[in-house]
């Protein structure tokens, strides 16, 4: 299954996310449809919040069409935080800077603060996944980015898109055949460690504890602090305290 990448590159829209669902109603989207932004002006992330993407930073969205389980589906988001993490850390390795790590489930953490976003919508049958990844400025508070206070950061925003393509192409076959099963430890080796301190919001409460790992089916383990018991998390947010 190589994705065949049409990459479709604009000055500025509103949000590449909207601009490809229009075009998936529309039927003019295909499996690697990408559309990039050089600029977004009503960006949005998960939990329905602002995506601030100033000039420099990169912005883009792509389409997929995989014939998979609904579950299975809603793990191509961990799958996309691993080749992102991957990608920025090859392309930090240069400027030795290695404390890059995924907070489930996909946010990328430089030194603990938020540098990358990704986020996972269905459409029609399709999965959008749109991401976000501060370069050169860090446009909301308690965020960072991968190259603060440089002019002229070492990378160009296509190296970056160049670098998570390959990485992602590579993993996106297998992670058809396979599920997030086989990734599991990948994604471990790039997440916090068991055993950090974390609190979980939901809907209707919080729930503290030590973070436990993923699951196969990619959602989060926690060991609550008051049941002493592990419980499984699929959607939610993660707080370390
Ligand atoms: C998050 O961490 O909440 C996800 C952020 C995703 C932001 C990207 S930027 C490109 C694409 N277009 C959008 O409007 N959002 C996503």
């Amino acid at each position: 299954h190589p994705i065949n990448w049409n990459i479709k590159t604009y000055q500025t829209l509103a949000s590449t996310q909207d601009t490809l669902k229009a075009m998936i109603v529309s039927g003019e989207a295909e499996e690697g449809t990408l559309i990039h932004a050089l600029e977004q002006t009503s960006g949005y992330g998960r939990h329905g919040r602002k995506w601030k993407s100033a000039s420099g930073n990169l912005s883009f969205s792509f389409m997929l069409s995989p014939q998979v389980s609904l579950a299975q589906k809603s793990t191509l988001s961990l799958i996309a935080g691993i080749a992102l993490t991957h990608a920025i850390q090859s392309i930090l390795a240069l400027q030795s800077v290695d404390d890059i790590i995924l907070k489930w489930p996909n946010d990328i953490m430089l030194n603990g603060e938020k540098c990358a976003g990704i986020l996972l919508e269905n459409i029609e049958d399709h999965l959008i996944i749109g991401i976000g990844v501060n370069i050169s400025c860090a446009p909301i508070e308690g965020s960072t980015c991968l190259f603060e206070n440089q002019k002229k950061p070492p990378i160009t925003k296509e190296a970056l898109l160049d670098r998570f393509l390959t990485e992602f192409g590579d993993l996106y076959p297998v992670w058809i055949e396979k599920g997030f099963c086989g990734f599991k430890s990948d994604y471990m080796r790039l997440s916090y460690k068991k055993g950090t301190n974390v609190c979980v919001k939901l809907p209707s409460n919080n729930i503290e504890g030590l973070f436990h790992g993923v699951d196969e089916d990619g959602s989060m383990l926690i060991l609550c602090k008051d049941t002493k018991k592990l419980q499984k998390i699929t959607a939610g947010e993660v707080f370390f305290v």
